[in-house]
């Protein structure tokens, strides 16, 4: 059992299209998972609803709100990873989660300062939690939406991440901008569920390679 906790404070920087897709290829990789939904918006719901329209095999959404450490830590008894989509940072739901997460991913895209803006204060409040005692937790930060002609920018942040051991590291797979993960996500599917599209190929290998780098598959 692990659990995987992926926040942050901005909305649109593919959490959820991360969680699902991550989602999708465990459970074809033989793994039990749990999509845990922190947040009040509907999207993993509506992907799950879709996703039985089109006849897709079940992928469990479970969801709670306030203090979440014991029922993500309960449906971790149930499951092989439970990722948990949460959004914001300034919540019960986040920092509750941080004290049980064995993993921890923030999505940004590096192209905007905006959100590479945000690292400071995500940054205080893991390296707050891993102080208060759980010391099993693993961070990162996931570059996520990245156009093919920003990978520049990308590997700048990547270097500065790098600079010093009090940022969070960068993992080294980087999730593309490609209008397949938004294709499958609009019919309640994966990556892994579809069988031909444009650049399925490399959303298949950004998944495969970012499950690995977490320790999720072998
Ligand atoms: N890597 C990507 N490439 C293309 N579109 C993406 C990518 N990640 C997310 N999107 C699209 O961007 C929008 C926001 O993504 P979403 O995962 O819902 O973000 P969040 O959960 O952080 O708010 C959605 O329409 C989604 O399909
Ligand atoms: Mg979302």
């Amino acid at each position: 059992m692990s659990i995987l906790l992926i926040a942050s404070d901005k909305g649109g920087v593919g959490k959820s299209t991360t969680a699902v897709n991550l989602a999708v290829y465990l459970s074809q990789s033989g793994k039990r998972v749990i999509l845990f939904k922190a947040g009040k918006d509907k999207a993993l719901l509506n992907w799950q609803e879709k996703r039985q329209k089109q006849g897709l095999p079940v992928i469990p959404v479970q969801e709670a709100y306030g203090n979440i450490a014991e029922p993500i830590t309960k449906a971790a008894r149930l499951a092989d990873v439970v990722i948990v989509d949460c959004p914001g940072f300034d919540n019960a739901e986040y920092r509750s989660a941080l004290t049980v997460a064995d993993v921890f991913i923030t999505p940004i895209k590096p192209s905007s300062d905006f959100e590479a803006e945000t690292l400071t204060d995500v940054t205080a409040t893991v390296r707050k939690a891993q102080k208060m005692g759980n010391t099993k937790l693993r961070p990162f930060v996931l570059f996520t939406r990245v156009k093919h002609n920003r990978t520049a920018t990308a590997a700048e942040l990547a270097k500065e991440l790098k600079s010093d051991d009090v940022w969070l590291r960068p993992l080294n797979t980087r999730i593309g901008e490609l209008t397949v993960y938004e294709d499958c996500a609009n019919i309640g599917a994966g990556v892994h569920d579809v069988d031909r599209a444009s650049s399925l190929g490399k959303a298949k290998a950004q998944i495969e390679l970012l499950a690995n780098e977490l320790g999720l598959v072998p």
